[in-house]
């Protein structure tokens, strides 16, 4: 089994606040793995850490087993690597169709043929177009193409995001709360593309979730970080009852 992302002891800290505790995991690819934990334990930090946005203090970073520790964000659609975020992070003003044709850019070949309208860059944007009109379909977003991305409920939003994601052509997404804020219809919907994103296209899915059910119906394996820390790891049955898990867990709903 290819492992085609890994961290190392990850160390970030905010000032006082040690975010990631020395997060050592691995991704295998072509499977759906879970990172869960209570709010605060460091997930959406350590998925910047790996999409770039974020510099560790220390540790190391590998795609396929190559360094990536010094790669910058950008750099990332190109290496097959993509994402989602835990706010939805879209272009409001724009439509549906450009939102996710944003997501494709670095297919879009040589930009100075771009500039001059050339016969060859014309004909890719056609082929980026109908890839992008694809896409919208598998998302069910075909009747949204043209529809501004702030006029869109919610649960929409999410899937022109997944739907943008997936324009880049990647190897593995990473998903920050692909269901939070979504009723159970559009948490249902997102499952299946998941799903659907997995097993027909083969791409590896490494999402953070709190929506416990599905994400034990939906992963292979699940990391649970705790406090930035590594806390277990396992099958959905293992984390299920796993001690330590339930433990951190309760500690959170006493809190609150
Ligand atoms: N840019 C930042 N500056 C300062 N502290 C931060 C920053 N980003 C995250 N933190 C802190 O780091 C810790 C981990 O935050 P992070 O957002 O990674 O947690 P999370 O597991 O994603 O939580 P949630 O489930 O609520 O999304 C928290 O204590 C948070 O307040
Ligand atoms: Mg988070």
């Amino acid at each position: 089994m290819t492992e085609i992302l890994r961290c190392e002891n990850v160390l970030v800290s905010f000032g006082g606040v040690v975010a990631c505790n020395n997060i050592t995991l691995g991704i295998t690819e072509g499977k759906i793995i879970g990172l869960i934990g209570p709010n605060g334990a460091g997930k959406t930090t350590l998925f910047n850490v790996l999409t770039r946005f974020q510099d560790a203090d220390t540790g190391s970073l590998y795609f396929r087993g190559a360094d990536i520790g010094r790669l910058k964000p950008h750099d990332m659609a190109s290496m097959g690597m993509t994402r989602t975020f835990q706010n939805i992070n879209l272009f409001a003003e724009q439509s549906t169709l450009d939102n996710i044709l944003i997501g494709a850019h670095h297919l879009i070949g040589n930009p100075f043929a771009n500039m001059f309208g050339l016969p060859r860059a014309r004909k890719n944007e056609r082929k980026l177009i109908e890839r992008a009109r694809q896409i919208a379909e598998m998302l069910r977003l075909e009747d949204q193409l043209n529809n501004e991305v702030k006029n869109l409920p919610y649960g929409v939003q999410k899937r022109v995001e997944m739907a943008r994601a997936l324009a880049s052509n990647p190897e593995i997404i990473l998903l920050d709360e692909p269901v939070a804020g979504c009723n159970e219809e559009e948490t249902a919907d997102l499952k299946e593309i998941i799903q659907h994103v997995n097993r027909e296209l083969g791409i590896t899915v490494f999402l953070v979730e709190h929506d416990m059910s599905m994400v034990m119906s939906i992963c292979d394996y699940i990391y649970v970080i705790n406090f930035g820390a590594n806390l277990a790891e396992g099958t959905p049955a293992e984390i299920q009852s796993n001690s330590d898990v339930i433990k951190a867990y309760l500690g959170e709903e006493d809190e609150t």
